[in-house]
């Protein structure tokens, strides 16, 4: 039987006097692959950093496997929204990678031999393992995004976040980002911002439409919420997907 992995009630949370969040209250199973959408300014970015323990709700309760969210950060791999990085930083992308696995530091701050298979492991995963001792600076777009998304696997997570991992990349290599959290789905909960809503509606089980509130919608109901006047036309005919 799924079990809940995050579990939000009654949240709320303000920026200052602006609320960005009211009432928000979800529960998002093991497993699960979430699609969040929304307009920019919504609160997508707040609600992740809610979930992640770095923002506190100013009312509600946030819970990951029935835990604080601080006490269960180890167990999640983050792809920021935007990445900046300075492209002349000597690190390599096997470097990057490897800060995935700093929370398996040892009392002497160092990684042991395995981290680095990890490492290798994880950049299979997002198919640029022969990428490893390039420059992280002078990769693509596109290919840091994916080594991105390996630094994140590298932490072994059981919830991987990410805010629109696919903004400013081709749309191959978009179609390779989605393949691989298509593989992983199931595996590992995941939640991903995005405002392609056409490419993920039919690959992910839910989508969280954050709008100051939060409705939670299959996929085959996301045309129902064209009342919020964000999207103009069916993504999916009624019907179209099997229930
Ligand atoms: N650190 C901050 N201090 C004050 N206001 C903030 C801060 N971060 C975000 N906001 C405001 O909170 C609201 C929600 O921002 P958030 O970044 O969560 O939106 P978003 O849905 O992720 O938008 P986008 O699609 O543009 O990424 C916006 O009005 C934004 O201006
Ligand atoms: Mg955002």
């Amino acid at each position: 039987m799924q079990k809940p992995a995050i579990v939000l009630e009654n949240v709320s949370f303000s920026y200052d006097t602006t609320p960005v969040l009211e009432n928000v209250s979800l529960s998002i199973q093991e497993g699960d692959f979430v699609g969040i959408f929304g307009p920019n300014g919504g609160g997508k970015t707040t609600l992740l950093q809610i979930i992640m323990g770095f923002l506190h709700p100013s009312e509600g309760k946030v819970s990951l496997w029935n835990d604080l969210p601080e006490k269960a950060l180890s167990r999640i791999g983050y792809v920021p929204q935007i990445a900046r990085f300075d492209k002349q930083f000597p690190i390599t992308v096997e470097e990057v990678v490897l800060m995935g696995c700093l929370s398996h530091l040892s009392f002497w701050g160092t990684l042991k031999p395995k981290h680095k298979q990890i490492a290798l492991d994880a950049l299979k995963q997002v198919g640029m393992e022969s990428f490893k001792d390039h420059c992280f600076g002078n990769l693509s777009g596109g290919q840091a995004q994916r080594v991105l998304i390996a630094r994140a696997l590298a932490s072994e997570p059981k919830l991987l976040i990410l805010d629109e991992p696919t903004a400013s990349v081709d749309p191959e290599a978009e179609e390779a980002i989605l393949q691989i959290l298509t593989k992983l789905k199931g595996s590992i909960t995941i939640l991903m911002v995005t405002h392609d809503l056409q490419t993920i509606v039919q690959k992910v089980e839910k989508l969280l439409c954050v709008h100051r509130h939060i409705h939670l919608l299959s996929p085959s109901e996301v045309c129902e919420h064209f009342g919020l006047g964000l999207y103009h036309s069916p993504l999916i005919k009624k019907g179209f997907l099997a229930k």
